[in-house]
């Protein structure tokens, strides 16, 4: 690989030890994945926040970064942490768990890194425009910004995003190179099928969840690593999208997608000729193996995978002014997010209903396993790892029936 002056005086440990080490893990990242040069970024997100997910192991390597003199040369944000940094006592966080969770962002901070948690950092100040090369780790949030912002990022891993951060650099392959950006087969939505994402309008996050639930999981199916283009959806909000993202990288790994009159890129290409068409019984049948509770009583409620955007948090203020909520509802998003809740009074309403923000954090990097037996969302995503991380059955319904599921039943929004 071919590194720059500037590259090699990092490599050499001119800036310190830990620049060195991330210069070292970026070039071995280059080495294996055939990159010719390193590309210059301008935004990092970095994963691998909680210490439910890190442990003593990761806790050290932060450690040893911040101390060895490492320093963000440009904007970085994190994922969720495990718990609300300022309110974790209510979300039933032990003193123990929290004590390590703050060494975690205290080494963070060390290193100049901003401490705001959160999988949509395009909605609380992390924000690259199109055409940028970025390095984030967040899977949903990696999506979304190849393929609705059109930025360009590989999926990085924990280490490998600190790295960037420390000196600016990713090694130049996969998703930053023009040719890996090539769609290279179609999905097109049936009539009957395109119909349902045209109308009901707000309340259709879960169906866009779904679909990239059914996309994610035909392309796990065929050899190769595709880059979908996907034709008659029509419309679609940044709700709807983050949604989509966080499915189809969970469910087939996508990391960029094109929507035919929706995303950037898409009029750069044709639709590919390989095509798979998806009719509604399919659609359907995706939102079904999703419900899994089996007549099981919901004990959670949780909205906010990925985190919520501000006009989600109206809405469930708006449904929930002057009820009660009678189940643990959790509502997660952004710091930034939550400020412009409380200055628009949203917090007061939800609050007042007993429902609870959790703030930085999520259903799914919270240490909460066994404390329930089945949570209700319109997230996909939130499905999957509630049991694959947490052992909890799912009952997956829209955004409005969600909020319902946590009211009283004589109280119905
Ligand atoms: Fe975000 Fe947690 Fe879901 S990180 S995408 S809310 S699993």
């Amino acid at each position: 690989m071919v590194l720059t002056e500037l590259e090699r005086e990092m490599l050499a440990g001119e800036y310190g030890k830990a620049t060195r080490k991330a210069m070292e893990i970026l070039a071995a990242l280059g080495k294996i994945y055939g990159a010719e040069a390193m590309t210059p970024v301008t935004s990092v997100q970095i994963a691998g926040v909680s210490f439910d997910n890190l442990g003593e192991a990761g806790l050290e390597f932060l450690t040893e970064m911040a101390d060895g003199g490492g320093k963000a040369r440009v904007l970085t944000t994190l994922n969720p942490a495990g718990m609300d940094i300022e309110n974790w006592q209510a979300l039933g966080i032990s003193p123990e768990f929290a004590r390590d969770q703050q060494r975690v962002l205290e080494a963070f901070r060390r290193m100049g890194i901003i401490t705001t948690c959160t999988c949509t950092p395009y909605l609380a100040g992390n924000l690259p425009h199109y055409g940028e090369h970025i390095a984030w780790a967040e899977s949903s949030a990696v999506c979304y910004a190849n393929s609705v912002i059109g930025a360009r990022t590989n999926r990085e891993g924990g280490p490998s995003a600190l790295a960037s951060a420390l000196t600016g650099r990713t090694p130049a392959y996969g998703m930053h190179l023009d040719k890996e950006r090539i769609p290279s087969i179609t999905f097109v939505l049936d009539n009957y099928a395109q119909t349902q994402f045209e109308h009901n309008y707000p309340d259709k996050t879960f169906l866009f969840s779904a679909l990239g639930k059914l996309i994610g999981e035909k392309l796990e199916g065929l050899p190769g690593r595709r880059v979908p283009y996907i034709r008659g959806v029509g419309r679609a909000s940044l709700e709807e999208l983050k949604s989509f993202c966080a499915s189809l990288a969970t469910y087939g790994g996508v990391a960029l997608f094109h929507m035919e009159g929706i995303t950037p890129e898409s009029p750069l290409h044709q639709p590919p000729e390989e095509t798979i068409a998806i009719g509604p019984a399919e659609l359907a049948k995706a939102v079904d193996s999703l419900n899994d509770a089996a007549g099981g009583e919901v004990d959670f409620v949780s909205l906010g995978c990925p985190h919520l955007s501000i006009s989600e948090i109206a809405r469930i203020a708006e449904l929930l002014e002057g009820k009660q909520v009678v189940k643990e509802f959790w509502i997660t998003t952004s710091r930034p997010v939550k400020l412009i809740a409380d200055q628009m009074g949203y917090t007061r309403a939800i609050e007042t209903s007993g429902a609870r923000f959790a703030v930085d954090t999520c259903c799914v990097v919270a240490p909460i396993k066994g404390r329930f037996k089945v949570m209700a969302t319109d997230s996909a995503k939130a499905c999957y790892y509630a049991y694959a991380k947490n052992k909890f059955k799912t009952v997956f319904k829209p955004f409005d029936e969600v909020v319902l599921e946590a009211v009283k039943q004589d109280q119905q929004v």
